[in-house]
């Protein structure tokens, strides 16, 4: 399948709103790789299954290092789809041609990182046990908006206002890349 022609969704829930920029700094990413995205919040992502995608874009919050409810019922639900279909095979082999990206917003305000590599770890098995290759994960620290001492006094240090429009711009140009990189593989 030629690069133009590659099936891209962003698919992400937020509740403060940290995600939803992500969110959006990657659809701007895959648009700057010259592809015409869906976006979607998880809600309106029920008859979505990432399957269907060549590179799919999956973001949510760390909430207790874990995906939040909505995000788990979703990648679970399409889990038991996939296995009706077929689509979980033993040694879960490489399908070529699908991907995905996990990005995962996160405070820190204890351990740090270690609060949302659990987070993106675990979504990203979703997509590997059907063949997907996970092309990245990324962990972007975010204000935790409504909670002034952990966002100033967690192990990340002062996140207030961030993610910035700087980090932002990064997440768009990283996505860009990765997008313009994905050929057959
Ligand atoms: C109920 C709840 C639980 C959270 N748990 C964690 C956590 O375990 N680790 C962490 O780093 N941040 C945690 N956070 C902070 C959020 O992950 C972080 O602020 C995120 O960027 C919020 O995303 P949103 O604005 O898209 O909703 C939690 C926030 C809430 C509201």
């Amino acid at each position: 399948m030629g690069l133009m022609g590659l099936k891209t969704a962003v698919v992400y829930w937020s509740n403060t709103g940290n995600t939803k920029k992500v969110a959006e700094a990657v659809k701007q990413g895959l648009e700057d790789a010259g592809h015409e995205p869906t976006i979607l919040r998880v809600e309106e992502a029920e008859g979505v299954d990432y399957a269907d995608y060549d590179l799919f874009c999956l973001g949510f919050p760390s909430y207790e290092w874990h995906t939040p409810k909505p995000v788990t019922d979703y990648l679970r639900r399409n889990l038991v789809k996939h296995r009706k279909m077929g689509l979980v095979k033993t040694g879960s082999p490489r399908v070529p041609g699908k991907h995905a990206l996990i990005f995962c917003t996160y405070s820190g305000p204890h351990t740090g990182l270690n609060e949302a590599t659990p987070a993106v770890k675990y979504a990203g098995q979703f997509f590997e046990h059907i063949g997907f290759d996970v092309a990245a994960e990324w962990c972007i620290l975010a204000e935790f908006h409504g909670w002034e001492e952990g966002s100033t006094k967690g192990r990340m240090g002062d996140i207030r206002g961030k993610p910035t429009e700087e980090d932002l711009e990064k997440v768009r140009e990283d996505t860009r890349r990765l997008a313009s990189s994905l050929r057959d593989t």
